[in-house]
């Protein structure tokens, strides 16, 4: 069975995360906003809990921020993993690929055409962080150490975590593109199913 698995991206407009995502969230679970607090585990991944500190149960929530946007997921029976990066201006993106592409993927980007490899970057680096997320364990792994493959389609999935294949089994990673004003984003959701 699919999970429930909710994603927004909402202009914070000088709120802070907490006030946004409590009352977002509690609406959402018809709760009130004043009943529910952002908590986080040691290694800072996020959790939504009671007033008295309790996560919520089966919940899984998963936060980003780029500028001003801020990007929410919610699930019900999944474990989940959100990124959104604002695709920057061209930059030396050469040096960057080589920091955080594994070899094959960095064989796999320099093979498309030179004008789409500044996307396809964010494409990458937006899909490894939200497996970072949620793993739970965040810039502690290397993104290296996260495999991705791009199909022909440019759709990117998992193919190994830590060196070994037989992690990736029920991940999801869904990718979106998004002009948001005069901003454009890539935003990338993982989840897995209990
Ligand atoms: C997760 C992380 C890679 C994302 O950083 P970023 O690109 O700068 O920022 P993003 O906006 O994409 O994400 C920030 C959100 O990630 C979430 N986050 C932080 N640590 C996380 C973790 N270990 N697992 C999952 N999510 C995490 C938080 O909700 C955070 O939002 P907040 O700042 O409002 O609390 C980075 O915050 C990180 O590595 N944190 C963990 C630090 C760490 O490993 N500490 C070791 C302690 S044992």
């Amino acid at each position: 069975m699919r999970a429930d698995v909710r994603t927004w991206v909402i202009d914070t407009a000088g709120k802070s995360t907490e006030e946004v995502a409590r009352e977002l969230l509690a609406d959402e679970l018809h709760l009130p906003a004043d009943s529910l607090q952002l908590c986080k585990d040691p290694r800072g991944r996020p959790a939504l809990c009671t007033r008295d500190g309790q996560p919520i149960a089966d919940v899984d929530i998963s936060l980003a921020h780029t500028g001003a946007l801020l990007a929410i997921v919610l699930a019900h029976g999944a474990r989940v993993g959100v990124d959104i990066e604002v695709i920057p201006p061209d930059a030396d993106d050469e040096d960057l690929a080589r920091t955080f592409l594994a070899p094959t993927e960095y064989a796999q980007w320099h093979a498309i055409p030179a004008a789409e490899r500044h996307d396809v970057l964010y494409q990458f680096w937006t899909a490894k962080e939200a497996f970072q997320k949620a793993l739970g364990l965040g810039a502690t792994v290397d993104m290296r150490d996260i495999v991705l493959g791009m199909q022909d389609d440019r759709r990117l999935r998992l193919i190994s975590l830590y060196a070994k294949s037989d992690l990736i089994a029920g991940w999801r990673l869904t990718q979106e593109k998004r002009t948001l004003g005069d901003r454009v984003v890539w935003l990338a959701v993982v989840e897995a199913a209990h």
